[in-house]
């Protein structure tokens, strides 16, 4: 793979043991995101995502193959990976505030406590959160408690953040406004995302490159760059040439389910 990718997984072979034997999850992956690049992944239930997600946050080691980040291998949990999944899992006996800087409080940093009550405040406030601080995450609805979530995944600066099916569990309209939140998130606060998600049309909003995965056990099945014009608006989702991205990308979905032949 490419010597400037700063997430390069090179032929990743997994497999888990369970009370029945193996069970290959993972088979000769290859993912690199270049430094700022933003990939979504997709591909059936099941396939080996979050799994994925494990190996590049050093949460677990594959039995074949390497994951490096920065041009370092991951052998164990890094600091510099950000995460946000499908439920947020907020703390409810600290306030939103609190909530946010836990990462600081484990992460070693050298912020005092006024510099990072002022780092929470300064991302809630670009997500819409300004005045939720002291508020407890049962006050808030579903859609503010997962912005909340990204700030805590992305308030200590991660080089990586990966997100596991964010946006799954939100109504359509809430998901589209946090559609645009990641992208103002993301001029701010530069980083580099893996993307995990069962929605086309979020993965071509999101991202520049979509990888398609293959039936369990997984292998890359499929790439498709994104080059929308400027800056994304959900206008974009409706031109011609997203019609045709998202036809590719279902097509290729229904060839890994084995619904179709390839
Ligand atoms: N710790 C584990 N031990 C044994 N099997 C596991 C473990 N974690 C996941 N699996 C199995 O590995 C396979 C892949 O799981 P994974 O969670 O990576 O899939 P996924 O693509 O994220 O699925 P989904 O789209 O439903 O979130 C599944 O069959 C799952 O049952
Ligand atoms: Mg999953």
């Amino acid at each position: 793979m490419s010597s400037e990718a700063l997430i390069d997984i090179k032929g990743v072979t997994h497999a888990y043991k369970t009370k029945s034997g193996p069970l290959p999850v993972l088979d000769d992956l290859n993912v690199s995101v270049k430094e700022g690049g933003f990939v979504a992944v997709v591909g059936p239930s099941g396939c080996g995502k979050s799994t994925l997600t494990r190996l590049i946050a050093g949460l677990m080691k594959p039995n074949e193959g390497e994951v490096w980040l920065h041009g370092a291998r991951v052998t164990s949990p890094r600091s510099t990976v950000g995460m946000a999944f499908q439920n947020p899992v907020l703390l409810e006996w600290r306030s939103i505030l609190d909530n946010v800087i836990l990462p600081l409080e484990i992460v070693p940093t050298k912020l005092s406590r006024k510099e990072k009550e002022a780092r929470a405040e300064e991302l809630l406030a670009l997500v819409g959160l300004e005045g939720f601080e002291s508020k407890r995450p049962s006050e808030l609805s579903g859609g503010m408690r997962q912005r909340a979530s990204l700030c805590r995944a992305l308030v200590h600066k991660p080089d990586v953040l990966i997100l596991d099916e964010p946006f799954g569990a939100l109504d359509a309209f809430t998901r589209e406004d946090l559609w645009q939140t990641m992208h103002a998130l993301k001029a701010k606060e530069p980083f580099t995302g893996v993307l995990i998600t069962h929605d086309l049309r979020e993965s071509i909003f999101l991202a520049d490159e979509v990888v398609v995965l293959s039936g369990r056990p997984a292998t890359t099945q499929y790439r498709l760059p994104v080059a929308f014009e400027g800056a994304r608006t959900i206008d974009h989702l409706y031109t011609p040439e997203a019609a045709e991205m998202l036809n590719v990308l279902r097509h290729q979905i229904e060839i890994a389910q084995g619904r179709v032949a390839a």
